[in-house]
């Protein structure tokens, strides 16, 4: 049984039943908390705020050249022996993530951003720690000054009144967390990936790790676990990724910067695991040497 049954939480699976449910009117991403997150909402508020992030996202497509390079120079400098999360994925989602809000995310911020994840206690537990991580993140980035980009954006649709106050503090938090998190745990698990089996595509790779394993949706007859892991990496229908063409781009560039970089026979050692239920990730790898096998393109 796995865990979401082990919460008394129905679990849909599989590729055709998972796209109908992710389709199905009758299911909501609403669990009737009146959350001004556009994860946890449906309706006109959904489209609304989702309209504001779609267009900030639409700033990074195509990926500008000044992020492609920042990207091959932090995986370029990467020495003969190195871990994937720490020295490769966490640099390269943070780069990302930063030019997606349009300011510097330092360490500490990255460090709020994965507690978040770490704490986000799917089953409503009374484990408080992922919001207050992702509170004291509202706080501080709204005190944050900005030049262009996402922060502007959402800061600029507050004044033009289409984010309210509250839609304008946590919607920066979510669109950073869905960015950084997925973006994280899909590079980390795709370098070892590479390393560990043949070529693939970048869109391979990402149905291959599926990163967000698992979406949450409410119906008639109480909450519903449905699984992407059959092929759905981003999800389908209202609140698909609208972030998927810039977790595809960057991955494309880091990972064969990646297989670039490594070359000869590589080994990689001290494999661990994240243990969240949905957000699916490497804790640690440890890779010495060469031989990445590459991005088939
Ligand atoms: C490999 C990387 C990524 C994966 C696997 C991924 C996966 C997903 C999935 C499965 C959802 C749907 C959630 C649901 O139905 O409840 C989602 C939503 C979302 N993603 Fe991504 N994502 C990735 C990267 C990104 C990036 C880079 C961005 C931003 C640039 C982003 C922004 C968002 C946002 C804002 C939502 C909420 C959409 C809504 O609720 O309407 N994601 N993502």
């Amino acid at each position: 049984m796995d865990e979401f049954e082990r919460h008394g939480i129905a679990v849909v699976s599989g590729r055709d039943a998972g796209a109908r449910a992710l389709r199905s009117p009758s299911l909501t991403s609403d669990p009737g908390v009146g959350s001004p997150s556009l994860l946890l909402r449906d309706g006109e508020g959904h489209t609304r705020v989702r309209a504001v992030l779609r267009e900030i996202i639409a700033g990074l497509e195509p990926l500008p050249e000044s992020l492609q390079a920042g990207i091959e120079a932090s995986v370029g400098g990467l020495g003969p022996s190195f871990d994937l999360v720490r020295d490769f994925a966490r640099p390269v989602a943070g780069l990302v993530t930063s030019a997606v809000l349009g300011i510097e995310l330092d360490d500490g911020s990255l460090d709020r951003l994965e507690a978040t994840t770490a704490n986000l206690d799917v089953f409503g537990g009374a484990d408080r720690a992922g919001q207050a991580a992702a509170f004291r993140l509202a706080v501080q980035l709204g005190r944050t000054p900005a030049g262009p980009g996402g922060l502007t954006a959402l800061r600029a649709a507050h004044a033009a009144g289409r984010l309210d106050e509250d839609e304008l503090m946590i919607n920066a938090v979510v669109l950073a967390h869905a960015a950084y998190e997925n973006s994280l745990n899909f590079l980390a698990c795709a370098g070892l990936e590479l390393a560990t089996s043949g070529p693939r595509t970048v869109r391979e790779l990402v149905t291959a790790v599926c990163p967000a394993r698992y979406v949450l949706r409410f119906g008639p007859d109480g909450p519903v676990a449905i699984s992407l892991a059959d092929g759905l990496p981003f999800g389908l229908g209202r609140h698909a990724c609208p972030g998927s063409g810039v977790a595809l781009a960057e991955g494309e560039i880091a990972l064969t910067a990646l297989a670039e970089h490594l070359g000869g026979a590589c080994e990689v050692r001290d494999v661990h695991w994240k243990t969240h239920p949905v957000f699916h990730g490497l804790a640690s790898a440890h890779v010495v040497g060469g031989g990445v096998t590459g991005v088939r393109k």
